[in-house]
């Protein structure tokens, strides 16, 4: 049995649509709060911006929490199209996750983008979800430390100014999203022993705490191992949170 109290982020990316996001909570509504409920769990719903305020409103008396999957690096102004961390803050959204890889392949976001928002997150009490991780490529050259080492780097320059923050980080390798395979058990133990480590020798003096998630196909059968690895406080799910049953399932599993 795992006693250890374990955070599930549902992004949702842009699989749905407002409606549909609200729908998806609201459907299973009981279920849902039941299952963080029953284990404990810090569930996080991630939905598109367009539905954070519809399920701001359902969330109102829910021991979920809602999180956006992106924000703007700059304050309020003249930005078209951009969302700020300020919005996010008055609709409701304590978390937010920055740095998804997809953002930062197909978007061209930059480490100093991360920065940013982390920033513009921890100024507005939002807690990060900032994801980090290696090309397949990077992993065939034994390239991991060196990657997360160079995405951490500056976003820790934003992170030692503050104390009393919750930062979240997830490891979620690219080769592994959507792809149903993870890294195998020794290589994770080892990367997640190294990023407490990293994390603990930059964060003298400071007292934020720091959670540690996996993300990168996180299903009904890849959490039966993942739940084994000890320094693993949680897991970044994509497309297994789009369905109900195949989330409860993988939450379930993770405390057997
Ligand atoms: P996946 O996505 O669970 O579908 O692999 C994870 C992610 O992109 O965060």
């Amino acid at each position: 049995m795992n006693y250890k109290k374990l955070t599930f982020v549902a992004n949702w990316k842009m699989n749905l649509t407002s409606a549909a996001a609200t729908e998806l909570y609201k459907n299973n509504s009981d279920s849902f709060d039941a299952l963080a409920t029953k284990h404990d769990a810090t569930i996080i719903a991630c939905p598109p911006f367009t539905a954070l305020t519809p399920l701001a409103a359902a969330l109102k008396t829910s021991p979920l929490h809602l999180g956006a999957q992106n924000c703007s690096i700059h304050n309020p102004g003249a930005y078209t199209g951009e969302i700020s961390a300020q919005d996010l803050a008055e609709i409701g959204s304590a978390y937010c996750i920055i740095g998804h890889s997809e953002r930062r392949t197909l978007l061209h976001e930059t480490d100093i983008d991360i920065a940013i928002k982390t920033e513009q997150l921890l100024a507005h009490n939002i807690t990060p979800i900032i994801c980090i991780g290696e090309t397949q490529e990077e992993y065939d050259n034994g390239k991991t430390e060196e990657k997360l080492r160079t995405q951490l780097r500056l976003v820790f320059n934003i992170i030692k100014r503050y104390s009393d923050k919750k930062i979240y980080i997830a490891y979620e390798p690219l080769w592994a999203i959507g792809a149903h395979t993870t890294p195998d058990k020794n290589y994770l133990e080892k990367i997640f022993k190294w990023l407490i480590i990293f994390c603990d020798d930059n964060n003298t003096g400071n007292n934020n705490t720091f959670f540690f998630l996996y993300g990168g196909s996180v299903n009904e059968e890849t959490i039966t191992t993942l739940r084994t690895i000890i320094d693993i406080e949680g897991f970044l799910i994509g497309s297994a949170s789009l369905d109900f049953q195949k989330f409860e399932k993988i939450v379930s599993l993770a405390y057997i």
